[in-house]
C-alpha cells in the first residue's frame, strides 16, 4: 500500500503544515462543495469527523451509498476495505481516504492466496464473503455480505446450497445459528470484537440491572448468548432509539456511542468494558484517521485508493448481488 507522503512526492507537492489556526472544519465545507466533494464516515470515526460527514453509516448503507452518489470525489472517513468498496461501486469517482494505513485485523486475517487454495477444497460450495475483506477477496467471491444482511442472504438461497463463508468466524457462527444452517467457516475474527470481557460485563450487568445489554455480531458467541439485541451498527443505535430502557451496555467499538448519545440525550451509554488494562475499545485502524489528514485528503485530493481494473470488474458483480438481495428484504 503506497503512503500518503509517497503519493504527495510523486504527484509534485510537498506535505505542508497545517496553520493551527486555520478552522479545519470550515476549510473542509469549503473545499467539498469548491469541489463537489462528498464525506462518508462509519460510526467508529472520532466523533469531529462524524459532525462533518454528508452521511454517517454502517457498512452496508455506505456501500448504498457510495453507489449513488453524483458527486465527483468520495472523501471515506473509515477504512481500506471500505474505501475500496465504494470504488467499486463507482469506478469512475476518485476516492480517498485520509490514512492509506487504516487496515483491518480482520481483512489481514484472510489473505486472498491462502482463501483460493482454502476454496479448491469446496468446489460445490458458493462463497459468501463479509465485506470487511480486501477487494482481491470479493473478487474470489460470489456474495458479499455485511453484518445487517448476513442472516438474509443465507436465507435467500436453497436450503440444499453449500457455502463458504468468510473471514468472521464469529459472524459466520452467529449466521449459522440464526438459518441453522451448515456453513464451512474461515477462521478469521476482529481485534476489537474479540476480547470482551466476560467477568466484567457481567460485573456491570449486576451494577445496572435495568441496563440493556447491546453486541455486534462480530462479538463471540459466549458474549453474544447474553445479549439483549444484536445487530450491526445501524441496528445497535436503532433499538437504542426505540427501546424504553435508559441505560445501555454496548458491546462494539466505542465510536458509535457519540451518534447513540446524540440521539438519546436523556439515556446513559457504558461501553463494554475488554480482557485487557485499558477500559476503552476502540479500533486503532479506524482511528488513524484525523480531523487533518482529512482536510490534507481533500484538499491534496490524496491518498488516492487506485485498483486494477480488472479486480473492480470481478469485485463489483459479489457487491450488487448484496446490494440486490438487501433491496428485495428492504433493507
Ligand atoms: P457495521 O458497521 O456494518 O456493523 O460493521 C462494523 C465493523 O466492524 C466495521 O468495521
Ligand atoms: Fe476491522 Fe474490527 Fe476495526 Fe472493524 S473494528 S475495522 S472489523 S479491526
Amino acid at each position: 500500500m503506497e503512503n500518503y507522503t509517497e503519493q504527495l512526492a510523486a504527484k509534485g507537492y510537498i506535505e505542508e503544515t497545517i496553520d493551527p489556526r486555520l478552522d479545519l472544519v470550515q476549510e473542509i465545507n469549503r473545499l467539498k462543495k469548491e469541489k463537489n466533494a462528498v464525506i462518508l464516515a462509519h460510526y467508529y470515526q472520532d466523533p469531529e469527523i462524524q459532525d462533518i460527514a454528508d452521511y454517517i453509516g454502517d457498512s452496508l448503507g455506505l456501500s448504498q451509498e457510495a453507489a449513488k452518489t453524483d458527486a465527483s470525489i468520495i472523501v471515506f472517513a473509515g477504512v481500506h476495505f471500505m474505501a475500496e468498496t465504494a470504488k467499486i461501486l463507482s469506478p469512475t469517482k476518485k476516492v480517498l481516504l485520509p490514512d492509506l494505513k487504516a487496515g483491518c485485523s480482520l481483512s489481514d486475517s484472510c489473505p486472498p492466496h491462502l482463501f483460493a487454495k482454502f476454496k479448491e477444497q469446496y468446489p460445490d460450495h458458493l462463497v459468501i464473503t463479509y465485506v470487511n475483506c480486501t477487494a482481491e477477496l470479493k473478487a474470489l467471491s460470489d456474495i458479499v455480505c455485511t453484518s445487517s444482511n448476513a442472516v438474509q442472504i443465507v436465507d435467500s438461497l436453497p436450503r440444499d446450497q453449500k457455502i463458504i463463508f468468510g473471514p468472521d468466524k464469529n459472524l459466520g457462527d452467529y449466521v449459522k445459528r440464526k438459518t441453522g444452517r451448515d456453513l464451512v467457516l474461515w477462521n478469521g475474527a476482529c481485534m476489537v470484537h474479540e476480547i470482551f470481557s466476560q467477568e466484567k460485563i457481567d460485573r456491570l450487568r449486576a451494577q445496572y440491572p435495568g441496563a440493556k445489554f447491546i453486541a455486534h455480531p462480530e462479538c463471540e458467541e459466549h458474549i453474544l448468548r447474553q445479549a439483549d439485541y444484536i445487530g450491526s451498527t445501524t441496528g445497535l443505535l436503532k433499538y437504542t432509539i426505540q427501546n424504553d430502557a435508559d441505560t445501555y451496555i454496548v458491546a462494539t467499538e466505542s465510536g458509535i456511542i457519540h451518534q447513540m448519545q446524540k440521539a438519546n440525550p436523556e439515556k446513559t451509554f457504558i461501553p463494554a468494558p475488554p480482557n485487557n488494562a485499558c477500559a476503552c475499545n476502540d479500533c486503532p485502524h479506524m482511528k488513524l484517521n484525523t480531523l487533518e489528514k482529512l482536510y490534507n485528503a481533500i484538499k491534496f485530493e490524496l491518498p488516492e485508493i487506485d485498483l486494477p481494473m480488472d479486480v473492480i470488474n470481478r469485485a463489483r458483480r459479489p457487491i450488487e448481488r448484496m446490494l440486490e438481495i438487501s433491496a428485495q428484504f428492504g433493507l
